[in-house]
């Protein structure tokens, strides 16, 4: 693990619960997060317990919570667990999310029903839950993952990813409006591909060179890059902004 740049930060101290913490983008910002001394919480299907133990045995807290973020009961389950630990809740990362290549003929509706419930309804579930203890709390940064694909549209995905990642951004700008009287930050961003396991799932080898080319930019984004603006978008230095849908997608709008 690499510790993350310099970065004018405010997270110490913070309690930041990120969910789909296991891999890819969820998993490097959790892991900048802790190091920057929030009590971070990993949220995912199977724990993530071998990176925690890692991140304590270097001083950093972090706790690791198995859950489903797409049922009620586990992730009521989990902030209860959060709760009794830390008693707060500042930082919610609504990162989780799957991903299928398909055309719209060959959607199940289960398949389309099990996109939309891990991609935008657990993000709906997270923040219904979260939501009353940030009000009582009188503050709070809540970070949506999007993409491009809900922004523009997708080279790749279905159009359950699409619709479930637009879902996301009709979501992001009702809550912000709906808690900005509370202080409470909502904001979402919308990454364009990214080198991470679910992009290596999804773009065939063969379609890299083509998608890269038509980048302006002329590169897929690291992790990193999409991290960096989901911190800036979790610490008070984006006091100002809520409802905002974040393009980090190399320019291709
Ligand atoms: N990688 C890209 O090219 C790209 C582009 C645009 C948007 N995004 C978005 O960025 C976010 C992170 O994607 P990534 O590329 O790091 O993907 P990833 O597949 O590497 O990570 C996704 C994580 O979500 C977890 N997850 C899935 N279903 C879950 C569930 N029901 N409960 C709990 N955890 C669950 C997975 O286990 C995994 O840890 C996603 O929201 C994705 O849609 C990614």
């Amino acid at each position: 693990m690499t510790k993350p740049h310099e970065f004018p930060h405010d997270f110490k101290g913070k309690v930041a619960m990120i969910t789909g913490a296991s891999s890819g983008i969820g998993l490097a910002v959790a892991e900048a997060i802790a190091c920057y001394g929030a009590h971070t919480v990993f949220i995912s299907r199977s724990g993530a317990t071998a990176i925690v133990s890692n991140l304590n045995a270097l001083g950093q807290s972090a706790l690791s919570i198995s859950c489903d973020v797409s049922d009620e009961t586990q992730v009521k389950e989990a902030i209860a667990t959060i709760l009794q630990k830390y008693q707060r809740i500042d930082i919610l990362i609504n990162n989780a999310a799957i991903n299928q290549v398909a055309k719209i003929e060959d959607i199940s509706l289960e398949d389309w029903n099990k996109v939309m419930a891990t991609n935008l309804t657990s993000q709906f579930l997270c923040c219904k839950h979260i939501v009353p203890i940030m009000k009582q709390q009188r503050h709070g940064k809540i970070i949506n993952v999007s993409s491009i694909a809900g922004n523009f549209r997708s080279k790749i995905s279905g159009i359950h990813y699409v619709a479930s990642k637009a879902g996301v951004i009709g979501f992001t700008r009702q809550l912000a409006y709906e808690l900005a009287p509370f202080q409470i930050n909502v904001n979402a961003i919308c990454p364009s591909q990214t080198y991470t396991p679910m992009l290596a799932a999804t773009l065939p080898p063969e379609a890299e060179q083509k998608l890269i080319d038509s980048i302006p930019l002329g590169r897929i984004a690291s992790m990193e890059e999409q991290v960096n603006v989901i911190l800036f978008l979790a610490s008070q230095l984006s006091s100002y902004m809520t409802g905002a849908i974040v393009d980090v997608n190399g320019g291709q709008l």
